[in-house]
């Protein structure tokens, strides 16, 4: 895929600054946290016996490399609006580099595994929400985040495989989970904060209102649905493929004429 992003509006979300900014947060987190995720599955893979498995490794990591590329060309959106998003993603590279430094490699997969769990259930979202994913009024953006959204959940299940072929267990799997979530959740509230502020709209209520009732809405917050597939990981026996979700990656694929 190459996609292009110069004539992207600023606020390529609906007009509205609080989630373009949101999304333009995600998406500083992809280079270097997917090229941890593929460092840790790739030193990890030579434990793995299992053909299949080596293949599905092989697709993941081929996968995320191009994310980590298309992610890092939506800079040119960034860098034509005065949005420093390479900023935020080496505070990313710092971030993972030190979380390499103290950990073991099964923890490392674990993280994986829990991000990508994360990235699994927010694409899905992403997939069924129409009332949601039509609200990226720039097509461009729609495509590249409904490619994405596909990808990640093709592969949701290699880490974790990965993850219990190296003989990762239950406690160091859901313990790393909650430390994972912590991380997250402050990485994403200093990001979101950041970029309001160097935007000149971190006071701008309306803004706020539509990104609040966006992403926490009782009923139809996008976050608001993560809860319950994001508690689902706690379950003993859980694996990402109890959820099924081929179906609707075909029927993405097919509407957008996505290859593979
Ligand atoms: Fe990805
Ligand atoms: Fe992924």
């Amino acid at each position: 895929m190459d996609f292009i992003f110069t004539q992207t509006p600023k606020y390529w979300w609906s007009g509205d600054p609080f989630m373009s900014h949101f999304m333009n947060n995600l998406s500083s987190l992809f280079p270097y946290g997917e090229k941890f995720f593929v460092d840790s599955v790739r030193a990890a893979r030579d434990q793995v016996k299992d053909p299949q498995l080596q293949k599905d490794i092989s697709a993941f990591i081929g996968q995320e490399a191009m994310h980590s590329k298309e992610h890092a060309t939506y800079n040119d959106y960034a860098a034509e609006h005065g949005i420093d998003l390479e900023r935020l993603e080496l505070r990313i590279k710092v971030l993972m580099e030190w979380v390499t430094r103290f950990s073991t490699l099964k923890m490392r997969v674990a993280v994986t595994c829990a991000l990508e769990h994360f990235t699994a259930t927010m694409a899905e979202q992403l997939l069924r929400r129409e009332d949601i994913n039509l609200q990226m009024s720039d097509p461009r953006m729609y495509r590249l985040w409904m490619w994405h959204a596909i990808e990640e959940n093709e592969h949701k299940a290699v880490a974790y495989d990965v993850y219990q072929a190296i003989g990762g267990g239950y406690f160091q799997r859901t313990s790393i989970m909650i430390l994972t979530t912590l991380l997250f959740l402050g990485v994403i509230g200093w990001f979101q904060l950041h970029l309001l502020r160097k935007d000149g709209q971190l006071f701008n209520g309306k803004a706020w209102k539509y990104g609040l009732k966006t992403l926490f809405g009782p009923r139809n917050g996008y976050i608001t649905g993560l809860i319950k597939p994001y508690l689902s990981y706690y379950r003993p026996g859980f694996h990402p493929n109890d959820h099924d979700t081929r179906a609707l990656e075909k029927r993405w694929k097919d509407a957008l004429a996505f290859e593979g």
